[in-house]
């Protein structure tokens, strides 16, 4: 059974990971999918592969985050789902962290899933689902992630805003808090292959089921969160983590 059918949904970051994975769950479920990215090249696969719409957006540009908008109102009129998913990761101690680390974090992670939220409020339906991408390092601090595990904190205390100011039009927003999944993310930190294996194996070793998440998994969740069945839930936060955050 289609749950999301005639629904308007738009992903940030939807070309590879976990925002695909949610495109093509969505999509599955019946709904009219929007997909973002930076990459012009892979919007264009991604959307093509899903046959879904892809445009190109920086979300940690707010003039790409209101062309984006505009773009989206213009051509499919409101939106009944939005998935703030778009994010990059970073490491570094606090020491050597640098401005421009930093910021580049911090501007996608945070102020661009802030703005994205802001400036589609307006074009949200009643009733709409808002879902933030967020993390369970937001409830782990662990050395050398601090900018990145600070941007999703600060998500998780927007999400709580955002589900009181938005709850009168019945517009329900949550999180979801994945562990490590297996996605794209840690090949773009910049580290040579072998390096990225060996923190992923030390990362999995402090998972209590001692695996990898599935971004199709997520995607399951985000789903069931846009959908009526998850109608009474909203403020929540969704950690899928295979117990890493009891550890
Ligand atoms: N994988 C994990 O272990 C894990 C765990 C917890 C949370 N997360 C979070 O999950 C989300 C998705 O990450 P993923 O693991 O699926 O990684 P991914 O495969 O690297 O996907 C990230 C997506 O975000 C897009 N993106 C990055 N920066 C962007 C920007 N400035 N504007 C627009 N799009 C941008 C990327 O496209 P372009 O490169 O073309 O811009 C890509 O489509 C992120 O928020 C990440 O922090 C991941």
């Amino acid at each position: 059974m289609e749950n999301l059918k005639d629904k308007v949904a738009v992903i940030t970051g939807g070309n590879s990971g976990i925002g695909f994975a949610t495109a093509k769950e969505l999509k599955e479920q019946g709904a009219t999918v929007i997909i973002t990215g930076r990459r012009k090249e892979a919007i264009e696969k991604a959307a093509l592969e899903l046959g879904v719409t892809g445009i190109v957006s920086d979300q940690s540009k707010i003039a790409d985050i209101q062309d984006l908008a505009l773009k989206v109102k213009t051509d499919f009129g409101k939106v009944d789902i939005l998935f703030i998913n778009a994010g990059i990761a970073g490491l570094g101690t606090i020491e050597e962290t640098s401005e421009e680390l930093f910021d580049n974090i911090m501007n996608v992670n945070f102020k661009g899933a802030y703005f994205t939220l802001s400036k589609f409020i307006p074009i949200l339906k009643d009733n709409a689902s808002v879902v933030f991408l967020s993390s369970n390092t937001a409830s782990i601090p662990g050395p050398g992630s601090s900018v990145y595990s600070s941007s999703k904190t600060a998500l998780n205390s927007v999400m709580k805003s955002a589900a009181l100011e938005l709850a009168p039009r019945k517009i329900r927003v949550n999180s979801v808090s994945p562990g490590p999944t297996q996605t794209e993310v840690m090949n773009k930190v910049g580290l040579d292959s072998e390096t990225v294996k060996t923190i992923m194996d030390v990362v999995v070793e402090k998972v209590p089921l001692k695996q990898m998440g599935r971004a199709e998994d997520v995607a399951k969740m985000v789903s069931y969160l846009s959908s009526e069945n998850a109608g009474f839930i909203t403020g929540a936060d969704f950690i899928m983590d295979g117990g890493m955050v009891l550890a």
